[in-house]
Order: structure tokens, then C-alpha cells, then sequence
């Protein structure tokens, strides 16, 4: 039997059993990461290889370097995934694979790795769309999750708001116009002088400062749900040259914090209000931005106040992990959501 007709029929039993163990690789920015899961909601063992400190002194990802690294990390990152669930490649019924999006040279890593192992091991091959996972991170977080909710994944690529109606079946309520969550929050740090990724810095310098010091404008979109950041950073940074210009002290706390505030109250304020007009009952968050803790504690509240229920993963499943692809390939697997060998990278691949 050739590779296509086995893996056929080994998927179509796995719907049957609603059973799977996989093996899942991303690769797609700056995180090496393989894990295994269990059934969609089990985590048997997650590995993270994190390229941040090369990437620091650039104040960036840079691409090249990336892809450089993945290609070193991926092996033995799957090999250690394997080691600490005690287990071998003939042990997993599957292999999943971010395969967008993200950086193309970085996904094509992932995306080869899982082929040869696919192919290798004759077990079928999931692909897996970079923020499904994000959305899907809350399953393993939540055992008793299911759609449909509404989740705001805020990434450092992405911000939308997105109903989730099934697995697998979403609808776009709103996303940003301009700058992601993330990247403004890394613009905004690095404006202060804090290395890149400065997000999490930022959030923890906001904890000492005061966050009416600054007044940042209300920014206006033209979509009820939309987002945009990039005049709250422009704001931000022009507050930051003028105190420099006239050579006076840059309260970096204060200026942090009164940032982090305008920020999550606009995300905040717009996922809510998507939530309640579309009758949702349960809010979740995703992306590294869901790992802010001025976002967290918002959110909390606010939902709180509109009587809806908030779920969000720990902050270890927030940031980009292997897990949470894990979560959403069971899901793909059983609606017999597999790919063949010609899978492709695809960098700018969409959720909706
Ligand atoms: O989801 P993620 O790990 O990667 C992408 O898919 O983009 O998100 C990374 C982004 C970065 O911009 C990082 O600065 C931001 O999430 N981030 C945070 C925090 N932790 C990570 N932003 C604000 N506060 C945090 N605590
Ligand atoms: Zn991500």
C-alpha cells in the first residue's frame, strides 16, 4: 500500500476511535517548539526552544537568522519532546505542522521536518494554521471548552476578534487596521530603551508607574469591532522625543503604564462589546498579548460586570508553543483534515 492510501485509511480509523496522540512542530517566528498531545486537550510533553537572545541585539526577528536556527533546533527539539513523554515516533498516530502564518523561511523548517517525519514513520500529516492554535491553546487550558465563544487573539502579528461557531469554523468580527497588538506594544518598548520583545518589560514597568500620567488619544475606527494602534504608538513616541528634545527626564513607568492602559482598554472595550452584541456567553483570550496582565485583570472585570464567562490559557500557552498546534490538529484530523507531501509553506495564510 502506498503512503496516501495508508494514511487514508489510518485517519479514518482515528475519526472512528476519536482517539489521536500527535506529534506537533511550529516554527513560524522565532520559537522552536515541538509537543505531544493527547486527544486535543492532553499535553504529554511540550518543548520550547527560544531564539529571543539572538535576535535581541538586533531589536528584531531577523528573518535569515531564523531560519538558520530552526534548522539546528528542529531535531533535537523533537527528539527531547519524544524523550520526555517517554515514547518513540511509532507511538504517535500523527505528525501536525504550523504551516502559516508566519516567516516563510521559518515555516518551510517546520513544514520539511514534519514531511520527513510523515513520511518516515507512514503516519498522516495535519496542517495546522499558526492562529488556530493560538485559539486552540484554550481547549487544553479549558477541558471543558467548546464552541461556540468569542476570542480575542492578540499576537504580535495579529489582533482580531473572532466568533469560534465550531471547531474549526470561525467568523471574523473584527481585526486591526493597521499595527498588531504585539507590535505596538514592542514599538512602544523600544521607544523606552527596552530590548526586544520589549511587550513583556513593558507590562512589567507599568506595575510602578501611573497610568493617567499620560494623556493618549481615543483612537476612532471605522469598524465597530476594528482596531488600530499605530496613533496610540505615534503618540506615544512623539510625547518620548519631545520630553528628550527639551531635555527633560523620561518617566518610562508612568509613560509604560499609561500606554499599557490606552491599549487594553481598547482591546478590551471592543471584544466585550463583540461578545455581548453577537449573544456570547464565553470570552477567550489568545496570543502573547492575552499573556499581559493589565489585559488579564481588564478583561476580568469587564466581563465580569456583562455577565460573561472569561477563559484564557496560562501565559505559557499564550506566547507561540507547539501544544496548542497539537490541540487544533486533533480537531482537523477528525473532520479527515490531513495533507499530502506537496504541502506548501504559506506565509500569509488566513484564519477566515
Ligand atoms: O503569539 P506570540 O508569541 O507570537 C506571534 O504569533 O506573534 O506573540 C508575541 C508578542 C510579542 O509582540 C510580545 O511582545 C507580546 O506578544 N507579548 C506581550 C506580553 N507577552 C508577550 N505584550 C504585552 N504584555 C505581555 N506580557
Ligand atoms: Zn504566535
Amino acid at each position: 500500500m502506498n503512503y496516501e492510501q495508508s494514511v487514508r485509511e489510518q485517519t479514518e480509523k482515528l475519526q472512528a476511535a476519536g482517539h489521536a496522540t500527535i506529534l506537533a512542530i511550529e516554527s513560524s517566528c522565532d520559537e522552536t517548539a515541538a509537543a505531544i498531545v493527547r486527544d486535543g486537550r492532553e499535553v504529554v510533553s511540550s518543548v520550547i526552544s527560544s531564539q529571543i537572545p539572538l535576535h535581541a541585539m538586533y531589536g528584531g526577528v531577523v528573518p535569515e537568522i531564523a531560519s538558520r536556527k530552526h534548522v539546528e533546533s528542529v531535531d533535537p527539539v523533537v527528539d527531547e519532546c519524544l524523550k520526555k513523554a517517554d515514547m518513540t515516533l511509532a507511538d504517535v498516530d500523527a505528525i501536525a505542522v504550523t504551516y502559516g502564518p508566519g516567516l516563510v523561511g521559518a515555516l518551510l523548517i517546520g513544514v520539511s521536518a514534519a514531511k520527513a517525519l510523515a513520511y518516515a514513520a507512514g503516519k498522516p500529516l495535519i496542517p495546522v494554521n499558526h492562529i488556530e492554535g493560538h485559539v486552540s491553546a484554550n481547549y487544553i487550558a479549558h477541558k471543558d471548552l467548546e464552541p461556540p465563544f468569542v476570542c480575542l487573539v492578540a499576537s504580535g502579528g495579529h489582533s482580531h476578534i473572532v466568533r469560534v461557531d465550531d471547531y474549526g469554523v470561525y467568523t471574523l468580527l473584527g481585526q486591526t487596521m493597521d499595527d498588531a497588538a504585539g507590535e505596538a506594544f514592542d514599538k512602544a518598548a523600544r521607544v523606552l530603551g527596552l530590548p526586544y520583545p520589549g511587550g513583556p518589560l513593558l507590562d512589567k514597568l507599568s506595575r510602578e508607574g501611573n497610568l493617567h500620567a499620560l494623556k493618549l488619544p481615543h483612537v476612532q475606527t471605522p469598524g465597530r469591532y476594528d482596531y488600530s494602534f499605530s496613533g496610540l504608538k505615534t503618540a506615544l513616541i512623539n510625547t518620548v522625543h519631545k520630553l528628550r528634545q527639551n531635555g527633560q527626564d523620561v518617566p518610562a513607568a508612568d509613560i509604560a503604564a499609561s500606554f499599557q492602559h490606552a491599549a487594553v482598554e481598547l482591546l478590551s472595550d471592543k471584544a466585550v462589546l463583540a461578545a455581548k452584541e453577537s449573544g456570547a456567553k464565553i470570552v477567550t483570550l489568545a496570543g502573547g498579548v492575552a499573556s499581559n496582565s493589565g489585559l488579564r485583570n481588564t478583561m476580568n472585570d469587564k466581563c465580569q460586570k456583562a455577565g460573561i464567562r472569561l477563559m484564557m490559557p496560562p501565559p505559557v500557552l499564550c506566547t507561540d508553543n507547539a501544544a496548542m498546534i497539537g490541540s487544533a490538529a486533533f480537531y482537523r484530523l477528525m473532520r479527515g483534515e490531513i495533507a499530502g507531501l506537496d504541502l506548501n509553506a504559506t506565509p500569509s495564510l488566513r484564519l477566515v
